[in-house]
């Protein structure tokens, strides 16, 4: 049985994700930055009869991913699938701002880096491993770089992490990103001004983390390096 760890597991996009990858029989570590919150979403899958823990993790720290992958190892646990899902969207101006980019850096691009470092050389030691940057079209230049600026930098910057890391990584390793469309989260509905046509998101939860776990449980020899959205490539 593989062992998936999902960022940002407590709700959203993160939870309909481990809820997928367990039914999809991996026992998911739900890693959340709030002990309290993530025992409670654990518990929840735990009670459907699935194999979930929890961990604390807070993506922008790297000494929490680094403390994270040391207690998994401590617990004889590896990790052989990684879902960078933690985000954040931050409105607000780039000129005007004090710190416009800060917490969208540290978490959107800084933040599925320190769990790389933590987790990928280990999936490289032992020849197999998955990791999922969970991205957005809005990050994509073919797409326009929509939405609030300090949102579609880092995410356009997580793709371009999402090619190097890949080619660090080496063949056994497949690392892709994706954009999981406009989905009903807490995020889903606070973007809502931001898009053009005023309506409400469109996928459920469920349905937003279905490449996701595409992308995790991809058979030896599939893509890496690559964009995503609905199965399929997306332009970058
Ligand atoms: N919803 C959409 O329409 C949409 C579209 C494109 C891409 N996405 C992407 O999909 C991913 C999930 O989004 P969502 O819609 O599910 O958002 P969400 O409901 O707002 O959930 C965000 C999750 O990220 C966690 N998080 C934030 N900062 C963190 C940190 N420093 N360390 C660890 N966890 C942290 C939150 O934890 P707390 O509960 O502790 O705050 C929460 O679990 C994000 O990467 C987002 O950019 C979403």
């Amino acid at each position: 049985m593989r062992t998936a760890l999902v960022t940002g597991g407590n709700r959203g996009i993160g939870l309909a994700i481990c809820k997928g990858l367990a039914r999809a029989d991996h026992h998911v570590v739900l890693a959340a930055r709030n002990q309290a919150l993530g025992q409670e979403a654990a518990d929840g899958l735990k009670d459907e009869g699935l194999n979930v823990s929890s961990v604390v993790l807070d993506v922008s720290d790297p000494q929490s991913a680094l403390d994270c992958a040391a207690e998994l190892k401590a617990q004889r646990t590896a990790v052989d699938v990684l879902v960078n899902n933690a985000g954040v969207f931050v409105p607000g101006s780039l000129l005007k701002d004090p710190d416009p980019l800060g917490q969208s850096i540290a978490v959107n691009f800084l933040g599925p880096l320190n769990t790389a470092r933590a987790f990928v050389p280990d999936m490289m030691d032992r020849g197999w491993g998955r990791v999922v940057n969970v991205s957005s079209a809005w990050g994509s230049f073919d797409e326009g770089l929509e939405g609030t600026p300090s949102y579609a930098i880092t995410k356009a910057a997580l793709n371009a992490l999402t090619v190097h890391l890949a080619r660090e990584a080496g063949p056994d390793v497949l690392i892709n990103a994706l954009c999981p469309g406009w989905v009903q989260t807490r995020m889903g509905e606070d973007s809502a001004p931001w898009d053009p046509s005023g309506s409400v998101p469109e996928r459920t939860p469920e349905e937003g983390a279905d490449t996701a776990i595409y992308l995790a449980t991809l058979p030896d020899g599939g893509p890496t390096g690559g964009f995503f959205r609905d199965r399929a490539p997306l332009a970058w």
